[in-house]
């Protein structure tokens, strides 16, 4: 897999990637699961407000959330999500708990838990795969949400298939690409050392 790391980062977030291809077979077991929503958990948040919410389907479980959460995927995601052991839906409560007010870091927070738990999944050698291509209507109406909740992303999360041999291209911008102004390679001996 062509993946070039320009600096040394922690193989936490080198490690991970979003596969397509998951073990049908392999389990998650619920030590795991339990982990990766505690990670999920701890996220820091805007006014620690905590705005994440998230549905969570075990395949074979009897609650029946794991085909529901199947239904909500688009079918171009339905079509490889299917293997994958457990499936979530990451919802965002729109509004302040404490004032009703909007919480415009709701969306950002989602996706800061999100990625607590794909790092935590990462070091226990368990892949999430998110996907914006969710049916949030069919959410809604399926599991009876309240308004100010807007059901956001799934992701499904479970072991990559070992059998399989896709090679996919990462490909990612500079970071000169994204750092719009200044610069991370500081010459100290020429900074201002008031
Ligand atoms: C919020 C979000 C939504 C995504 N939605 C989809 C999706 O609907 N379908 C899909 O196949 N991949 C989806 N992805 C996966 C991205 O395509 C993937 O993260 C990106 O190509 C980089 O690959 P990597 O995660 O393996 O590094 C999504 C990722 C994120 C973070």
């Amino acid at each position: 897999m062509k993946n070039p790391i320009n600096h040394p980062i922690h193989e936490a977030l080198s490690a991970r990637q979003s596969p397509y291809a998951f073990d049908p077979e392999r389990k998650v077991s619920t030590d795991d699961l339990n982990s990766l929503f505690e990670a999920a958990r701890w996220t820091m948040s805007s006014y620690n407000a905590q705005p994440w919410r998230y549905i969570v389907g075990v395949r074979g479980s009897d609650d029946g959330v794991w085909k529901q959460l199947f239904d909500v995927l688009l079918e171009e995601n339905q079509v490889w999500a299917k293997n994958a052991p457990v499936l979530a839906l990451g919802l965002v409560e729109h509004n302040f708990e404490h004032n009703g007010e909007p919480n415009k870091a709701a969306v950002h927070d989602l996706g800061a838990a999100s990625a607590s738990l794909t790092f935590e999944a990462t070091v226990r050698g368990i892949a999430v795969h998110q996907m914006i291509g969710i049916d949030p209507e069919k959410a809604c109406e399926m599991f009876g949400l309240n308004e100010s909740i807007e059901p956001f992303t799934g992701l499904a999360i479970g072991y990559v298939d070992a059998s399989d041999k896709t090679d996919t291209e990462r490909v990612r911008k500079s970071s000169k690409d994204f750092i719009l102004h200044g610069h991370t390679d500081v010459d100290w001996s020429k900074t201002d050392k008031s």
